[in-house]
């Protein structure tokens, strides 16, 4: 069966960046049959921080990888800061054996207070996907702050991009099972 997970890269909670996950895998939960969990970096924000070593996990970290390496469809998302994704975001994955995610398909996803870095989607993250080998949905989605209310997603207009981002990451998913990739 089809797992999902989502990736919340926020630091903080409450979180948009994690409402908008959880919009996120609960459309394509619904559409693939397919249970959803998230991983919240904020709530291991401490322990991933402190963690140096690519071989030996702390238990609470090793849990979330647990989870990551058995989806099939992965939602990453970050809010913006300094205009990239976020720091611990990153060192989440940097810690990851660069082939441990190879084959999977993910949604990319990000929340941000201004215009001004809706590309650190396509220019950052989808680029941190390429490198593990996951094949992205080409509708990545950006929320703005203004597309929140009280940390949770009211705009329609984002709603309609995810139901797209989802029906695309179904056919994906469906391809790469019915055909075999030749290296
Ligand atoms: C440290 C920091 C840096 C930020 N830098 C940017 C930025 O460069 N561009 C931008 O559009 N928003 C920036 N923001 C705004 C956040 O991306 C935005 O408020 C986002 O929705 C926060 O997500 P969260 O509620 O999941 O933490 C920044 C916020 C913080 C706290």
């Amino acid at each position: 069966m089809t797992h999902i997970v989502g990736v919340s890269g926020s630091i903080t909670q409450p979180s948009r960046t994690k409402a908008l996950v959880e919009v996120i895998v609960a459309k394509a939960s619904q559409k693939l049959h397919a249970p959803a969990e998230i991983i919240d970096i904020a709530q291991i924000a401490t322990v991933l921080g402190s963690t140096t070593s690519y071989n030996q996990f702390p238990e609470a970290l090793a849990v979330e990888y647990k989870k990551l390496l058995s989806a099939d469809l992965i939602v990453i998302a970050s809010p913006i800061y300094k205009a990239s994704y976020t720091g611990l975001l990153k060192h989440f994955f940097d810690l990851l054996d660069p082939k441990s995610l190879a084959g999977k398909t993910a949604i990319l996803a990000a929340t941000g207070g201004s215009d001004q870095h809706a590309l650190v989607l396509d220019f950052q993250l989808r680029t941190l996907a390429s490198f593990f080998g996951i094949y992205t949905v080409p509708t990545a989605i950006y929320a703005k702050d203004t597309e929140f209310t009280d940390y949770q997603l009211t705009s329609d207009a984002i709603k309609a991009r995810i139901d797209i981002a989802v029906d695309q990451a179904v056919y994906l998913l469906n391809r790469e099972t019915s055909q075999a990739l030749v290296a």
